[in-house]
């Protein structure tokens, strides 16, 4: 008998986000729409837990950041600014017989054969009785026709098959594209093998299209009249709203550079292939930190002033030697120690949820990776069951955030089109300015000047302005002035949450003792993310001392936590059905609860999901035992 088929596993999981009630599709009676998705009730407590540690974790606990909520739309000046307008596009094609479109370096190479045509003609013989026969019912050709198409197109077949579906769809193309070929006869055929190519459509084995750039901005307008006056757009990411209300935050909540503004939000991207179930969809939350820092120039200025006036020399500065102890955040930290800091941090938030360091990946982008404003951008990926895999067959991962250096491009783009400044002063800077030697002065001067006018120049500022712009900037630095650099953590909030379902997902087999084997589910959520923390459960719904005493204990834990109540099945039953949910701990009250053995009085028995383990727990100390586990 043949091996039953393997399931590959992400059909599983997707699966099983949908039976539990993870993830559903959006709008999935209408036969859903593609690239978004909708998270059902466990799906929505995974994702809210997911929001609640990165907000704790990034602003509540700590003193250097606090938090914005800004709005989905805002002035579109703002991503002219931010080059959203101009430039957040993908480079596309697109199949000129299924109009469908595809992201250019997205396309799996192919093999086969490519039959080249020099163009068609119209058959003329049966067009003309095509028309006789029009004219026969009374009426004429929608569309002037054409005899002659000069113009080569090509269609790719796999290899083995015959050139007739080649003919078929070219023959397609040429009535279609051209419009006004009926009966279209090709010329010039010519077959060519061909490894590896990306130029046909995968569908169709069509040409594709040349490659041309598609804004991935969804559009909308605001108020009753729509034109171009009234064109607004659905954020692309959650940072913008952070930089352009950067001054308001910086006068409102006492922070001084080196500071951070954490968002949570909805973003929006008209993506040209979603795919990977959550992993690319067209809205989506991103979690975003903007943490400003001092430019290096500034923190030397500082630093050197410190150390001629201490009389204890100053250790070599960690950020020179790459010693990291990147624990404590240092005054006299550059933009690598601080960039190398928030890697570690976003490795040890990950690692904290339950992710190990083994199925991350800090994937440091080469030079010409990088934006062209960023210094240094490392992704962290994830090892999703649909990444690729190296030549050893280790999965690759996919990124679940960016950390990125972005210097000080996006405060400089926002004063430069609002009119606005985006600098800061700062008084240390002021009084260390003039007691540096002058050396050191015009060293700094000059790095701060080349830095502004190269930043300037690129923007299309021409030199002699650049110039001048630079030189009043780097003149700030002695009135104590600067644009704060960023360091930018940004992470999305669906890979996340798609992320810990995917390294939650195990199964395990059970063998009962008539030989009957069964395979269940357990997801090995981490307590803290995991949606439901307690399953409470009597022993027996019928007993209402029982059922008495589980509902005191579900009112007990909570105010403090999500709780399930389960009385229906038998108790194995129902352990199985949090286990499938990720439900760490379940606790049982029995007979015994109630004082049928004395010296168990007033205990539950805890069970723990990944090992099965039972323990007797007093109900007193239920409460502080479970958050230390869930916080
Ligand atoms: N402000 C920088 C920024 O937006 P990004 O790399 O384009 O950078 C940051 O996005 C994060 O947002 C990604 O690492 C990813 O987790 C998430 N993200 C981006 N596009 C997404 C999409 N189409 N679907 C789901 N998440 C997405």
């Amino acid at each position: 008998m043949a091996e039953p088929k393997e399931i590959p596993l992400m059909e599983k999981i997707v699966s099983l986000c949908k039976r539990r009630g993870f993830i559903y599709q959006s709008s999935e009676i209408y036969g859903g729409i593609n690239g978004f998705w909708d998270y059902g009730p466990l799906g929505a407590e995974l994702k809210r837990n997911v929001k609640e540690l990165w907000w704790n974790t990034m602003t509540r606990q700590r003193d250097d950041v606090v938090g914005l909520e800004a709005t989905i739309i805002m002035s579109p000046q703002i991503w002219k600014a931010s080059g959203h307008v101009e430039t957040f596009a993908d480079l596309m094609v697109e199949c000129p017989i299924t109009n469908k479109r595809y992201r250019a370096d997205q396309i799996e190479p192919q093999s086969g054969v490519v039959y080249h045509y020099s163009g068609a003609i119209e058959d003329k013989v049966k067009y003309d009785a095509w028309v006789t026969e029009l004219k026969g019912r009374g009426e004429r050709p929608a569309f002037a026709h054409q005899d002659e198409a000069v113009h080569p197109f090509s269609v790719l077949v796999q290899k083995g098959k015959p050139p007739e579906s080649a003919r078929k769809v070219a023959s397609e193309y040429y009535s279609k594209s051209l419009f006004l070929m009926r009966f279209p006869i090709l010329q010039g055929e010519r077959a060519e093998p061909i490894e590896n190519t990306t130029s046909y459509s995968p569908d169709s084995g069509a040409q594709l299209s040349e490659a041309r750039p598609f804004n991935l901005m969804f559009k909308t307008y605001v108020g009753p009249v729509e034109d171009k006056d009234s064109v607004a757009y659905l954020r692309p990411e959650t940072a913008q709203a952070i930089f352009a209300q950067f001054k308001n935050v910086l006068e409102t909540s006492r922070q001084k550079v080196p500071f951070g503004i954490g968002q949570i939000g909805k973003a929006f991207r008209n993506e040209v292939t979603p795919r990977n179930f959550t992993f690319r969809s067209r809205e989506f939350e991103q979690m975003e930190l903007e943490f400003f820092i001092k430019p290096d120039e500034v923190v030397e200025a500082i630093e050197s002033f410190k150390s001629s006036v201490s009389s204890v020399q100053p250790e070599t500065s960690e950020l020179k030697t790459g010693n990291s102890k990147l624990e404590t955040p240092q005054p006299d930290w550059g933009w690598e120690k601080w960039h190398a800091y928030w890697v570690e941090e976003r490795m040890k938030f990950y690692e904290g949820i339950g992710l190990p360091r083994t199925t991350l990946v800090e994937y440091w982008q080469k030079p010409e990776e990088l934006a062209h404003y960023a210094r240094a951008c490392v992704d962290i990926l994830f090892k999703f069951p649909f990444s690729k895999r190296d030549e050893k067959g280790e999965l690759m991962g996919e990124e679940l955030e960016g950390v990125a250096a972005r210097s000080d491009f996006d405060l400089s783009q926002h004063a430069r089109c609002s009119g606005k400044p985006m600098g800061v002063f700062d008084e240390e800077l002021r009084a260390a300015w003039g007691k540096l030697p002058k050396e050191k002065q015009d060293e700094l001067w000059r790095r701060y000047f080349e830095n502004r006018k190269k930043y300037l120049t690129k923007m299309g500022v021409e030199a002699e302005a650049a110039s001048k712009q630079a030189t009043e900037d780097a003149n700030g630095l002695a009135k104590g002035q600067y644009i704060p650099h960023v360091i930018e953590p940004s992470a999305g909030v669906d890979r996340l949450t798609l992320a810990l379902i995917c390294n939650a997902y195990s199964e395990v087999t059970e063998t009962d003792a008539k030989g009957k084997s069964e395979t269940r589910v357990i997801l090995k959520f981490h307590p803290r993310v995991a949606p439901i923390k307690v399953g409470v459960m009597p022993l027996l719904k019928n007993k209402p001392e029982l059922v008495k005493k589980a509902l005191e204990v579900r009112d007990l834990l909570r105010p403090w936590m999500n709780v399930f109540y389960d009385d229906a099945g038998s108790i194995g039953r129902r352990y199985a059905r949090q286990d499938e949910a990720g439900t760490p701990f379940c606790m049982t009250i029995d007979f015994d609860t109630l004082g049928e053995k004395p010296e168990l009085l007033d205990t539950v028995t805890l069970r723990y999901r990944d090992d099965g383990r039972q323990d007797r727990v007093k109900i007193s100390e239920l409460l502080p035992l479970l958050l230390e586990k869930i916080r």
